[in-house]
């Protein structure tokens, strides 16, 4: 992994690398493609989740009683951004069966490319959980940073975000907003161009996992 500034860490599994790429490709359609992104969602999900607190309990084995470790606490709360943040849930479900889920739903305005808030439900309390925010793409950095001051406002403290795929523009912003949130990216790109679109990308993360245009 390299660390980008502190708490921004960019991914080099090349098990990750090779999924990117098959994401970046026109050519991928919606089935493959959405079952990559919940495959990511597991890889970068796991990784994130490594610093997890866990307590020892008294368990019997077969063989001998002996303590073991399970995960504290009041576990997890996963929050994806809509609509694309919610392909990269069942991956991480799938390490965290138990874990609640969150929404809050963002869309970016087309001419401006500012963020608007629809929708927020968050598990309660959400104070004292591990918060996992998911988004695939992070471009300007606008719908990310509003999605975490929601959290923030509604109490959020241990909050991580991963994304696939970032623009160096926007990564800069969301560290100068969120300096204490831990930020996971699988590939940070070029640049954006001038809608706002990550280059080289993957195109409009939303629409290929969900067959719309
Ligand atoms: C996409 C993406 C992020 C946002 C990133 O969502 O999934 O949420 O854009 O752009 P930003 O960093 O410039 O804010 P979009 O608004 O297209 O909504 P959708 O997921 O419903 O397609
Ligand atoms: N949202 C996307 O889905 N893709 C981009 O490149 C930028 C924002």
């Amino acid at each position: 992994m390299n660390k980008l500034f502190d708490n921004v860490y960019e991914f080099t599994h090349p098990l990750i690398q090779h999924k990117i790429t098959i994401l970046r490709d026109k050519n991928t359609g919606t089935n493959e493609f959405r079952k990559v992104v919940e495959e990511l969602g597991m890889l970068m999900g796991f990784e994130a989740l490594a610093d997890l607190e866990t307590v020892d309990i008294e368990i019997e084995t077969p063989i001998e009683s002996c303590k073991s470790p399970v995960i504290a606490g009041r576990k997890l709360a996963i929050v994806p951004i809509l609509r694309a943040g919610l392909g990269l849930v069942p991956g991480i479900l799938s390490l965290t069966p138990s874990a609640k889920v969150g929404h809050i739903g963002m869309y970016r305005d087309e001419e401006t490319h500012e963020p608007h808030e629809y929708f927020c439900k968050l598990p309660d309390p959400i104070s004292e959980r591990v918060i996992l925010v998911t988004d695939p793409m992070l471009a300007t950095g606008g719908s990310a940073i509003d999605a975490i001051n929601l959290i923030k406002k509604r109490g959020g403290k241990r909050i991580k975000m991963i994304c696939i795929i970032a623009a160096p523009e926007g990564v800069k912003k969301f560290h100068e907003a969120h300096p204490d949130v831990e930020l996971y990216i699988g590939h940070l790109d070029r640049e954006l161009n001038k809608a706002a679109y990550i280059c080289p990308g993957l195109g409009d993360a939303g629409d290929r996992i969900f067959g719309t245009k």
